[in-house]
């Protein structure tokens, strides 16, 4: 972008929602982002700051409903899609040529379209588009976001396992099976509530989910493919947390030679050194000191050839938004930090 003053002309799709919520925290202060179109489906026509209450005083936005003639979308320069999976599916081969998209479900996130089926129990409808578009995992995949014109969003659990698990794929070190065993706050299936989901069920709760079956599965084999030689088993279990926000991946491995802690960190820093948003921590990382921010906490351990690798975000920022916004800053040549520096609160 030559002019630093001009402005991406913005549409986003399922601005009711959680993802939708941060997408509008974020942008709203962006120096670069004009949010002209927001929808909603059951919230369509009520004002955004009645719905995010957070945004009181800061938006006269209304939510509107999903155009049926994309014609009227023609100037748009970006569309973000935070809908349930199986709608940017429909909507993103409407838009015109000219409109770039960032989709933040996993419509578009898998090569496979039989794959596709097995995890999301629905047949993918636009295979010929899926080629197109790149899986936006910052901090791997830097040089094709770029120039993308579409951007598949990674999961939440796939963005904490990848980024701990990157380093040691592409350094080829890891023997045998990875267990990731991973966990995610309430707010990671949406704004509505679900019984399993209502707070006297899950404040004092914790239980797992999915296992084996967890549609992020193939997303992460598929990435890790992409970044090294990877051939490992990899077993991936999720688990829900009595808390409202954050992701905590823990990655058991094995590697083919011993290494001390010095080591692997330097490993992990080498690999992360222009990486703003990646931050080793000593010790544990925590989700108190990642909720509502971009950054990925890490650390590394070792106990000879045993590693393990904790990782936390919040899943709704550098699972979500945050890494949504971080593709949009590359793909209009933005710093990759423009409108993301923000620090949590403590506690
Ligand atoms: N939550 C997370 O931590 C997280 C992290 C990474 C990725 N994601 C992905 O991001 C996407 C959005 O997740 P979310 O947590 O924001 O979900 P959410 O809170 O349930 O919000 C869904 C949004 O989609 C709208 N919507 C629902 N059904 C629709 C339909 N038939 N047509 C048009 N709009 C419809 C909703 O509008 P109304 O509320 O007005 O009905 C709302 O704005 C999902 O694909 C999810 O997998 C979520």
């Amino acid at each position: 972008m030559s002019n630093p003053d001009q402005k991406i002309r913005i549409a986003i799709f399922g601005g009711s929602g959680y993802g939708g919520s941060e997408l509008l925290r974020i942008l709203l202060f962006h120096p670069n982002a004009e949010i002209v179109l927001v929808t909603a489906n059951e919230h369509a026509s009520k004002p955004v700051a009645e719905v995010h209450r957070n945004l009181l005083g800061q938006t006269d936005l209304v939510f509107e409903n999903s155009p049926a003639d994309f014609s009227t979308l023609d100037n748009i320069e970006l569309a973000f899609f935070a809908l349930p999976h199986g709608q940017a599916l429909n909507f993103i081969p409407r838009l015109s040529a000219y409109t770039k998209a960032i989709d933040l479900s996993g419509d578009f996130r898998l090569n496979d379209a039989d794959i596709f089926e097995q995890f999301y129990k629905f047949a993918h409808t636009a295979a010929a588009l899926q080629k197109e578009f790149v899986y936006g995992l910052t901090e791997t995949n830097r040089d094709a976001i770029k120039t993308a014109k579409y951007i598949a969003n990674p999961g939440c659990f796939a963005t904490a396992t990848l980024l701990a698990l990157a380093p040691l794929v592409k350094s080829g070190l890891i023997t045998g099976k990875i267990i990731v065993d991973a966990k995610t706050g309430s707010s990671g299936s949406g704004a509505k509530s679900a019984a399993n989901t209502h707070h006297p069920q899950r404040m004092n709760s914790f239980y797992a989910y999915k296992p084996f079956m967890h549609q992020h599965v193939p997303e992460i084999e598929q990435h890790l493919g992409e970044i090294g030689e990877f051939q490992n088993e990899l077993v991936f279990m999720t688990h829900s947390l009595p808390v409202s926000r954050g992701i905590f991946a823990t990655c058991y491995l094995e590697t083919t030679a011993q290494m001390t802690n010095e080591d692997l960190k330097n490993l992990y820093r080498h690999f992360y050194e222009d990486s703003f948003f990646i931050r080793l921590v000593d010790g544990s990382p925590d989700i108190n000191w990642v909720k509502t921010t971009n950054f990925c906490d890490m650390a590394v351990h070792s106990n000879g050839s045993q590693v393990v690798v904790f990782s936390a975000v919040d899943n709704l920022v550098k699972g979500a938004a945050g890494q949504a916004v971080q593709n949009m800053n590359l793909m209009f040549g933005l710093d990759e930090k423009t409108g993301l520096i923000f620090t949590g609160s403590n506690p």
